[in-house]
């Protein structure tokens, strides 16, 4: 497995799900992990596992889609630690879900589209400028198999924001690439987490968490821990130039 000994890794979206998974799978790997969420209660419990296994780990409560907030919570993360090696961007929200185009309300496209695309880019620009200094880093972008493939109706503000976020995670690694900061994502398919708790109803029986059957043939949702190893595997420093790269993690969803 990557070690991240040594190392401090920034995990967004941490409070629940893919992100406290990934944040307790980044201090078992021996980094000392800074949370971020706006979700305090869980971003709280997060910290608490990782302090229960043994792990070290801050909480920083943040809006990403807020560049203020952002830049403080580096700010906190480097006074805490003096380092940030590892930005992993995971934090999103799922709104407008069967709304058609139409019906999509501004305030709903507007919010997917500043915590899943700006949330991600102000927290690179924010740490960009330390990762430069002290000679790379890797960053890390949760997007989507919904920024891969159409979607169902309903999703638009979200599908343009994952689909922005594979754009932007191409575009900065050609960026980042001479400063030796890797930019690379992970698409996931379906995550048995609260996220697809919310989008479950009984003409959508393939996301329906309640029920344990495939969300497409032969292919079961992923546990939080499966899809956190591949940003793990992302964030260790052994990949050589790795960049650019959107990794779909999503039992197959995307090459149909
Ligand atoms: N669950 C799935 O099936 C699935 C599939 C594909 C991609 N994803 C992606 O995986 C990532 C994690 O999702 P999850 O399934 O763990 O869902 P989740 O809802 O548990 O995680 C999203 C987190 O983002 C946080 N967040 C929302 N707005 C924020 C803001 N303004 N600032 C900081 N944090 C904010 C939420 O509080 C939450 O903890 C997301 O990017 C999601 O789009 C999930």
């Amino acid at each position: 497995m990557t070690r991240l000994d040594g190392k401090v890794a920034v995990v967004t979206g941490a409070a629940g799900g893919l992100g406290r998974a990934g944040a307790l799978l980044f201090a078992a790997a021996g980094a000392r992990v800074v949370c971020v969420d706006v979700a305090e209660a869980g971003l709280a419990e997060t910290v608490r596992e990782i302090g229960a296994s043994g792990g070290e780990a801050l909480a920083v409560r943040t809006d990403v889609s807020r560049l203020g907030e952002v830049e403080a919570m580096v700010g906190a993360a480097l006074a805490a630690y003096g380092r940030i090696d590892v930005l992993w961007n995971n934090a999103a929200v799922l709104n407008g879900l069967y709304s058609s185009a139409e019906e999509i309300t501004e305030e709903e496209w507007n919010a997917a589209l500043a915590v899943t695309l700006t949330g991600a880019f102000f927290c690179i620009k924010a740490v960009v400028p330390h990762m430069k200094e002290r000679g790379g880093g890797a960053i890390i972008n949760t997007a989507s198999v919904a920024g891969l493939v159409a979607h169902r109706v309903g999703r638009a503000a979200y599908v343009a924001a994952k689909g922005g976020l594979i754009a932007l995670t191409r575009q900065l690694s050609l960026e980042l690439g001479p400063h030796n900061i890797r930019v690379n994502a992970i698409a996931p398919g379906a995550i048995r987490t609260g996220m697809t708790a919310t989008v479950s109803r009984p003409d959508e029986p393939t996301f329906d968490v309640s029920r344990d059957e495939p969300v497409a043939d032969a292919v079961r949702r992923a546990e939080p821990v499966e899809v956190a190893r591949t940003a793990l595997f992302l964030a260790g420093d052994d990949l050589g130039p790795m960049t650019g790269a959107i990794l779909a993690h999503d039992g197959g969803l995307s090459v149909r």
